[in-house]
């Protein structure tokens, strides 16, 4: 029998982890469980990244981590439990479904359009890193990683599941007309995959269109890819469409170590009463069950819990008010006792199971990812990020002495607004400017002759950070300023 690691979590964790588990024993899933110690509680007891080292050893071991909500502790410098997960076993895909349930009453239940979305989000990247810095005490920074491999790897997960899946549609979520250069790498990896997929109609949307779309016609989306970020608005604003959080279950997938756990937290206000809803934790079940194969078990219990949504049973989170609402325990019960029955829309199929067992890996060492490298490559120049407050033909006029015959002063701008050589006195100013040099005649320069400028500037100001311009093949890799 396949053993999977169970950690229960905090608040309201455990009750409807208790109610998940009851069921699938009742409904003989042939899976063992181990128990591993995880969450607020562990972190209170001084282990600092939430997990015990014994934890840890199960879960690489196992490859399946079914979880609870987990309390991020709060305070400065203290990670949470859930992204240290994800992030720790690069689980690079977040997979969330979004589905009419009926029984759930939504304004577009109610109207008559049906929603079956699934997002797929970008998982260990973006502005997750928390690479941040105050540069001056006016001026905060935050660095944002886009990579190819990363976003190959989440990108092929989107269009291999959307082919399994027999997906109408494969959308890819961005914003790349305004980050051009990290949005615009997302695009560019989806389209290239997309090419791999010809029987799968590919589009791509502007995220805040996307959005009003969403809202709109969610009935016109089937699958949709998009960051980290993006994609963590997206998908609650799905869960939105859906009934809410107590309906939004979630898959962290990686090549080696998966978890599945609901979207929602620890439920502070509920914990302990036995009221919370145990639904988006059993959805996120019966996304493990598929997972391992377990296709004709999974639709058993799904068919169960729909027949009993559509009965008008509820937690009182949700559902008719002017009948009583099951507590947690009850619920689970009831869907025990709906197993066997049908729902009158839209039943799962039962297809057999086709038991998949996690594979084993142990790694010897940490993969790197990495793309064939393309072209020639040549440092061409530097942004130099510098504390000041003085008028840009000031700052200007310093900079221009410490050129040398190697650089052009070419812009200088302020929170990304040229302010030099032209630009307005309307724009408001910080106490942080950027000042781009570049080599004259776009001559390769070596990190020597960046050095040579940065001690030169420095005498005059701090030197709050740096970035090199690089040329490959001829082609800018870094962003004009914008009036640039
Ligand atoms: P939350 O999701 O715990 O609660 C938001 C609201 O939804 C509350 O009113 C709560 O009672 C209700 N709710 C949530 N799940 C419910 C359920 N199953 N049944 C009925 N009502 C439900 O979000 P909040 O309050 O922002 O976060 C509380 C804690 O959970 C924080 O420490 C946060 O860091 C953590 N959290 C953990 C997550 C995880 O483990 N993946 C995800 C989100 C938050």
């Amino acid at each position: 029998m396949t053993k999977i690691a169970v950690a229960k979590g905090d608040g309201i964790g455990p009750e409807i982890m208790d109610a998940v588990l009851g069921i699938f024993e009742a409904a003989k899933v042939p899976l063992q469980y181990e128990v591993v110690d995880m969450g607020k509680w562990v972190f209170d007891k001084g282990y600092s990244n939430g997990m015990t080292p014994e934890a840890q050893e199960t879960i690489e071991s196992l490859g399946i981590l079914f979880k609870g909500p987990m309390e991020t502790p709060k305070g400065k410098g203290v990670k949470s439990v859930n992204v240290t997960a994800r992030k720790t076993w690069n689980t690079y895909a977040n997979k969330r479904t979004f589905q009419t349930l009926h029984g759930v009453d939504t304004v577009f239940s109610k109207a008559g359009i049906p929603i079956d979305i699934t997002i797929v989000r970008e998982n260990i990247e973006d502005t997750y890193g928390g690479i941040e810095h105050m540069l001056t005490h006016d001026v905060a920074l935050g660095r944002r990683f886009i990579t190819r491999p990363g976003s190959l790897q989440v990108i092929k997960y989107a269009f291999e599941m959307a082919k399994k899946k027999g997906a109408r549609r494969i959308t890819c979520g961005h914003k790349s007309n305004i980050m051009k250069i990290t949005d615009g790498l997302f695009l560019e990896v989806f389209h290239e995959v997309a090419k791999e997929y010809p029987e799968l109609k590919a589009d791509d949307v502007i995220v805040d269109d996307l959005c009003m779309k969403l809202v709109s016609r969610p009935d016109l989306f089937d699958v949709v890819v998009l960051t980290n970020l993006q994609g963590d608005i997206v998908s609650d604003l799905c869960a939105g469409l859906v009934g809410g959080l107590g309906f939004a279950p979630s898959a962290n997938i990686g090549d080696h170590i998966s978890i599945f756990e609901a979207v929602h937290g620890t439920a502070p206000d509920i914990a302990g009463k036995n009221i919370a809803n145990p639904t988006a934790l059993l959805l996120s079940g019966f996304g493990m069950l598929r997972h391992l194969g377990l296709m004709e078990t999974s639709a058993m219990i799904e068919n169960a819990l729909l027949y009993t949504l559509e009965s008008g049973v509820h937690t009182g989170d949700f559902g008719d008010k002017s009948t009583p609402a099951l507590s947690t325990s009850e619920f689970a019960a009831a869907i025990i006792g709906n197993f066997g029955k049908l729902p009158a829309n839209h039943p799962k199929p039962a297809i057999a199971n086709h038991y998949v067992t996690p594979t084993h890996f142990k790694l010897e060492k940490n993969p790197m990812l990495e793309s064939i490298e393309m072209g020639q490559e040549e440092i061409v120049g530097v942004d130099l990020f510098i504390e000041s407050n003085e008028q840009p033909t000031i700052l200007a006029e310093k900079m221009l002495k410490h050129t040398l015959d190697i650089f052009k002063l070419v812009t200088i701008s302020n929170r990304g607004t040229q302010v030099w050589p032209k630009g307005s006195v309307f724009t408001n100013l910080v106490n942080q400017y950027r000042c781009r040099f570049e080599s004259i005649g776009d001559l390769p320069v070596t990190q020597v002759d960046v050095l040579e400028l940065y001690k030169r500037v420095m005498q005059d100001y701090k030197v709050c950070s740096t970035e090199l311009l690089n040329m490959w093949d001829g082609k800018k890799a870094y962003s004009l300023a914008q009036g640039q």
